[in-house]
Formats: C-alpha cells, sequence, structure tokens
C-alpha cells in the first residue's frame, strides 16, 4: 500500500505506524498503518478521496471510548480529527466540530445556559463519534439534540442533513458511514447553576455505579430489548471472570476493564465467554456495542 493518491500537501503530514492503544480509553490496540490527524476540513476531504483513489480502508477516530483496536492494528488509514475542536453557543444552540470532546460540549452548554445536554454527563468520546453511534445513557441520548450535521458522505461529498434525513436508532447512525464535521445542536433555554448541578449529579451518579477511574470502553455489549446487559451478564455469575488482564468488571457487569496489560485478543475471548453464559442462562443473545477494528464478528470466536 503507498500514499501515492494522495496530495502532496497531505502526505507531508501522514504518520506511519502509529500506536494507537493511547487514543483508546481501553489503552489496547497496535499500530495505524497510517495516521492523518486533521486540522481542516480539506485535510478531510483530501484524506477521504485518497483513500477512495487507492482503495486503502479509511478508520475514523473519534474520542477511542467505544473501541477495541486489535493487537495487530489497521492496515490502511486511521483519520483523527480531534484537532477540529471548535464549539460556538448561540442563543440555545451551539455549533461544534466533530473532534470537540462531549463532556466538554456539556460543561460548555451548561455554562451559556443551553438546557438538555447536561443529561449527557459523564459520556465519554467525542462529539462525532457520539453522533455516529448516538450516544447516550439513563437520561438523554445526543439525537434529540441534533438540528442538523455536516459530513462527507460514504460518495465523499460534504452535505448538510437535518436531524429527520438521519436515521438514529438506538447506539447507531447512518453517520457511521461517513466522516462528520461539525453539527448544530439545540437545547432549551435554562439556567446555568441548575444545569451544572445536575450534571454534577449524574456524573456522581455514574462514579457510584460503573468503574470509571479504570481503563474500559464503558458498556460492552448492547442492552437487548427490554434487559439491562449488565444486569443479565451480572445474573450469570459473570462478575470477576477474567481471560488475562481483561476482566469483567465487579462494579458493572456490561464493562470489562483492562487491568493493565490486557491484549484485545483477550478481551475478544472474553466477550465470546460472556456471550455464551448468558445465553445459557437466560437465552438472549447479547451484541457487541463496541466497535472493533478491523470488523469482528465476536460469535465466530473460537470459546
Ligand atoms: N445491574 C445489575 N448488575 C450490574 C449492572 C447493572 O444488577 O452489574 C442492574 C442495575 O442495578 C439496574 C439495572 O441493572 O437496576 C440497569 O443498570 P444501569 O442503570 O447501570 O443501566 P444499564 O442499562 O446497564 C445503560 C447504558 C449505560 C449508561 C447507563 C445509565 C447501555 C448498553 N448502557 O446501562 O451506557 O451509562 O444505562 O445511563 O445502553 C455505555 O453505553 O457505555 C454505557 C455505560
Amino acid at each position: 500500500m503507498t500514499l501515492q493518491a494522495f496530495s502532496q500537501r497531505l502526505r507531508d503530514r501522514v504518520q506511519t505506524e502509529v500506536q494507537l492503544a493511547p487514543f483508546t480509553t481501553w489503552r489496547i490496540g497496535g499500530p495505524a498503518q497510517f495516521l492523518v490527524q486533521a486540522e481542516t476540513l480539506r485535510d478531510v476531504a483530501d484524506t477521504v478521496a485518497g483513500c477512495r483513489a487507492a482503495n486503502l480502508p479509511l478508520y475514523v477516530l473519534g474520542g477511542g471510548s467505544n473501541l477495541l483496536i486489535a493487537d495487530e492494528g489497521v492496515r490502511g488509514v486511521v483519520l483523527s480529527l480531534h484537532a477540529m475542536k471548535r464549539m460556538q453557543p448561540f442563543g440555545n444552540k451551539v455549533l461544534v466540530q466533530a473532534g470537540a470532546n462531549l463532556g466538554t460540549l456539556v460543561n460548555r452548554c451548561n455554562q451559556a445556559g443551553i438546557g438538555g445536554l447536561c443529561g449527557l454527563a459523564g459520556i465519554p468520546g467525542s462529539v462525532g463519534g457520539a453522533l455516529a453511534m448516538n450516544a447516550g445513557g439513563r437520561y438523554a441520548e445526543i439525537a434529540e439534540f441534533v438540528e442538523r450535521v455536516v459530513w462527507l458522505n460514504p460518495q465523499g461529498e460534504l452535505e448538510s442533513l437535518y436531524r429527520e434525513e438521519i436515521d438514529f436508532a438506538y447506539r447507531r447512525s447512518g453517520l457511521r458511514f461517513g466522516v462528520v464535521i461539525e453539527a448544530v445542536l439545540s437545547g432549551t433555554h435554562a439556567d446555568p447553576a441548575q444545569l451544572a448541578a445536575r450534571s454534577r449529579q449524574i456524573m456522581h451518579e455514574k462514579l457510584s455505579l460503573q468503574p470509571y477511574q479504570e481503563f474500559s470502553a464503558g458498556c460492552c455489549f448492547q442492552n437487548p430489548m427490554g434487559h439491562s446487559a449488565g444486569r443479565l451478564i451480572d445474573l450469570a455469575g459473570c462478575k470477576g471472570m477474567q481471560v488475562g488482564g481483561a476482566k469483567v468488571s465487579d462494579r458493572h457487569g456490561n464493562f470489562i476493564v483492562n487491568s493493565g496489560e490486557a491484549k484485545a485478543e483477550e478481551v475478544l475471548q472474553l466477550m465470546q465467554q460472556v456471550t455464551a453464559r448468558v445465553q445459557v442462562a437466560h437465552g438472549v443473545m447479547l451484541r457487541p456495542e463496541v466497535q472493533m477494528w478491523p470488523a469482528r464478528d465476536v460469535l465466530s470466536l473460537a470459546a
């Protein structure tokens, strides 16, 4: 694989064989063959165009908080937008770039008296990643606040979509097939002090229920319709199960924590074991929520 299809301007900025583990909250994963850290829309567009021309796989990196990268890393181009993180509140809305940190956005909205987004407090990740997978928790999901999104669609064209044009679903959206550039999110007019208090309350709740201080990717599995995956995993007796450095959290069953040296392969084996146990105990098939690079079918792994 070569980078000849990329503009010279971009080629000067491509890094090769960059370890990706530090870019993930799990601190797991091998290197990216190529890494582009975009600073402008033009960088993003050139990267997408180059990948299309050279037929190179393109992986878009958000906050790395819901991501399991293989120990061998990924061949192709990893595109990070974390330098594109401007946010600009206006009235009860905010214009925000995809690389902005979601927690920072929540704080900024709270300060600006933009109500509603405080319900996203404590959810890690970037705004682009949150939109691509419709991040959410007990109190809100990001789709509720979307007015419009600018993205490079799968054809590589710059496009602006209103919320109604985006197929948001539970922890999923069509935006994951392109590259989110920026969005306008809309809340209600509210009192900054009350918003901050609400966010603190939610954070406090999360800290008490989840292993927030450990390396994890949040919830590993989607909640099956009408169930909590964490509860099913707990009832199936999986808490504390371990493969190498990967362990099912004692605090919340749906979290797999990296106790230090975990390999992606160990996490996958543990996920497979948990899936099998829950299937036997409850007759429910868990589906992974975490994204895998390259894509893997956790069910096809050897037990
Ligand atoms: N429960 C147990 N044992 C456990 C975990 C949970 O019995 O090990 C019970 C709890 O006591 C509670 C019920 O199961 O009665 C639900 O648990 P929780 O409130 O933690 O919610 P959840 O359904 O497990 C979802 C999201 C979380 C989000 C929380 C709170 C999914 C897959 N998970 O978890 O999102 O933080 O609600 O809003 O949608 C994430 O996506 O990474 C994530 C952490």
